[in-house]
Parts: C-alpha cells; structure tokens; sequence
C-alpha cells in the first residue's frame, strides 16, 4: 500500500478501509511511515471525518499497537474516568483516591497537557520524587496496594497514541472527534477495566466549543466502548469558564489536597462527586447517583481520601508529607501579582481560553513538543461567574518566574473577564 494514496483518498473525503487503517497506524508505529505523512492524514481525518466503523477500526488499530494489561491479579472492579481536557481540570488527582476509598481499583492512566488544556501527568509531576514512569508490574503492584495509580502511558501502552499525541498537539489536529475518540479510549481500554466514565467537555476552554459537539464526541466514545464490550458512560460538563480557582501545575496540586480536606471550592466538588458516583454505579457499588454521592462525601469529610492520595504518592516515590505541608514540598513561583478588577458589578464571563493562554505564556504549558514545563506558575484565587466585585478587587493572582512573561500572561487575563451590573447566575456545570 502507497501512503499518500490513502493520505489522498481521506483528503477527498472518501472512507478507508480496515485494512488501508491498520496500515498506516503500525507503518507509523514502526517508524516506517514518517511523522510528515502522519501529520498530513491527521490534517485529512481532522477536515474530513470518519465514519463510525473507520472510527472502531482506528482506535482498535492504536489499541493493539500495544499490550493490553493484565488486570486479572487485582480481585476488585476495575473502572477509570478519562476526561477530553478543560483548564483547570484537577479532577482525577481528587477522584482517584475517593473512589479507590470504595472497594474499587482505579488503574490510571493519564497524558500530559495538550494545547491550552493541562495534563494530570505534569501536574503530578511537579511533586518532588513522584513517579509517573512506573513499569507495568510496578503499576498494578500501587493499584494492589491502595487502589489506585495514576501514571503515564508505558512503552507498551497505545504506543501508536503516545506518537500521535504528540503530533497532533503541534499539528493543529487536536479537536478532531475521530481523533480524540481513537486516542482516549486506545488508551483506556488498554488498562483492562470493567467499566470507564467519560468527562466530556464543551466550551471556551475545551477542545469541543458546543454543547451538541461534545454530545456527539460522548456518543463516539461511547459506541467504541460498546463495540468492545465495555461499559462507558459520558457525563457533559460545562468548560467555559476554568474548573476550581486554580490552573497550573503545582498550583493545582495543592487545591486538590485542600479539596481532599473538605476546603475545596464548590464547582470542582460537584463534579467530582458526579463523576465518581457514575463510576459506583457502574460498577454495583451503589444503586443510584445520589447514594454514590453520599457514601464519597463520606471519604471526603474523614480525610481516608487525603490518607489514600498520600499513600499513592509515596508508593510512587514521593514524600507522604506532601499532602500535610503542601507548602514545604511543592514549587513556587518568585513573582505573584494580583490582576485588579477595572469594573464593579457581577461577572458574566470568566473566559477559559484567556485563562488558559495565559497560563501558557507564564510556562505552565508546551507551545512545542520538547518544550520544558514550569511547574510552579500559574493562577490561583480565580474569581467566578456570578460573583459580584468592586472596582481595584483581586480577580486572579497571577504566578510567575519571568516579568516579561508576566506581562504578556496580564494582556490575556485582562481579556478574560466581563462585567454586568445585573445579577449573573453561576452556569449549570452538569447539563
Ligand atoms: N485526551 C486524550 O487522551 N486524547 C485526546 O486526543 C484529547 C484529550
């Protein structure tokens, strides 16, 4: 088979078939199809689409682009959330632990930031000693041990996602459904779980910008996991503000500890419950949503949670410390600045996409591939839709290491906010 052949035939808009699929995904794999001819079929998938089946076929292609694990060792429900990406997006770090508290093991495996959106892998990688490179014996040994482990894609994983990952994230062939489809859930579905929920995002700070988008990027997700007989499920939440009051990596790390304390803010909360009661009743653990959001609250409110994400990170080669002083262990940044309100009244939009760039621009995300991340800047302290402020009040503090960056980080989070001088209601989160 001729690469550009079915590079040609996909730019024209035309269905490939299975065998045409599997070509290209192990010819890139080997190295034998080279990442130009790669990036140009993902430019053509992006514009053209795939149908369903072409879909099944490519993520069953990136799924056996590896080993899937052996999960049989672990006597217990094996279910994973996988979220398409928002800013500010700390939910696995928190729900992970919680859900691990129920019986259940959570074998995780999570990427790292792509586009404006944060990655769980680099924010974990900002707490001194952690390991997120841990071998596969070593993985389900921390899932044996306290229930879950959150690490990145191994050699073995979807090895096939792992290059196109990359690719994409420079390509400008990210919010693609086909694409994000096949690269979730090759990835999920090469943990050897029983059941998967799916956090599928819409808005300014996710990769899907409408409702019905990312409805239709649930059901592709969902076919998949069908097809494959797995159970999955898709909750859709609203991204168009940033989740939480904080975006960038140890920033984040450190709001979901306080969460794991019981003083997390109220939006990250809800959702996490949400999520984590799917996963429970997915699994039997719980007859309803509302019972599953009872019994995590519980795991919450006497701290086993906290107990279970301190236990993870020691098991990975971090301080169990971490998560009594937070302060003492994560990296900081030397420059914090308030951004001042200009206006008085309550806010209508918190932009997640401005947030987000201007995490970007302080260093907290990658403009390239090998670029290196800054795990200590970022914003915290975000105020939120709804909220009524004066004039010269603090809207976000900005972290930095560099004034420059500093200032172009301002231009984009001065962009992000908008005012109204009537009573703004806080967004639906969960439609
Ligand atoms: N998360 C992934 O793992 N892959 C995508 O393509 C988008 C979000």
């Amino acid at each position: 088979m001729i690469p550009q052949w079915i590079i040609e035939k996909k730019r024209d808009g035309l269905a490939l078939s299975p065998d045409e699929i599997r070509f290209f995904i192990d010819g890139f794999t080997l190295g034998t199809i080279p990442d130009y001819q790669m990036s140009a079929l993902a430019m053509a998938i992006f514009l053209k689409g795939m149908s369903a089946a072409e879909t099944a076929v490519l993520t069953d292609a990136m799924l056996h682009s590896g080993d899937i694990l052996d999960t049989s060792s672990i006597d217990k429900p094996k279910v994973d959330k996988h979220s398409t990406g928002g800013i500010g997006d700390k939910v696995s770090l928190i729900l992970a632990p919680l859900v691990a508290c129920c019986d259940i093991a959570v074998p995780m495996i999570s990427g790292r930031g792509l586009g404006i959106t944060g990655g769980t892998l680099d924010k974990l990688d900002s707490i001194p000693g952690y390991r997120t490179n841990l071998s596969t014996e070593e993985f389900l040994d921390v899932v044996r041990k306290c229930g879950c482990s959150i690490i990145g894609q191994t050699k073995q994983i979807a090895p096939a996602d792992k290059k196109l990952y990359a690719l994409r994230d420079v390509t400008g062939t990210v919010a693609s459904i086909p694409l994000i489809t096949a690269s979730i859930m090759s990835k999920k579905l090469a943990e050897g779980i029983d059941a998967l929920v799916l956090d599928v995002k819409w808005g300014k700070g996710a990769f899907m910008s409408t409702y019905e988008r990312a409805v239709e990027l649930a059901q592709s997700m969902i076919d998949v996991g069908a097809n494959m007989g797995k159970k999955v499920d898709a909750v859709i939440t609203d991204m168009n503000q940033p989740l939480g009051r904080t975006a960038g990596n140890s920033l984040e790390i450190l709001e979901s500890i306080q969460t794991l304390r019981g003083e997390g803010p109220a939006d990250l909360i809800e959702i996490t419950l949400a999520l984590g009661a799917d996963m429970l009743v997915l699994c039997g653990k719980a007859a309803s949503l509302d019972e599953g959001k009872a019994i995590l609250r519980k795991f919450l409110d006497n701290g086993q949670a906290l107990e279970r994400f301190a236990r993870m990170i020691e098991l990975q080669g971090g301080h169990p410390d971490v998560t009594a002083h937070p302060e003492k262990w994560l990296p900081t940044a030397r420059i914090q600045r308030d951004y001042l309100s200009p206006s008085k009244g309550y806010l209508a939009g918190v932009d997640a996409e401005s947030i987000g760039k201007a995490c970007l621009v302080l260093g907290a995300g990658r403009a390239k591939t090998d670029d290196l991340i800054d795990f200590a800047v970022g914003t915290s302290r975000l105020a939120k839709i709804g909220d009524q402020v004066e004039i010269r009040q603090p809207l976000v503090a900005l972290h930095a290491n560099d004034e420059a960056r500093l200032a172009e980080a301002e231009k984009w989070v001065a962009g992000a906010f908008t005012f109204s001088e009537n009573r703004v209601d806080r967004p639906c989160l969960i439609k």
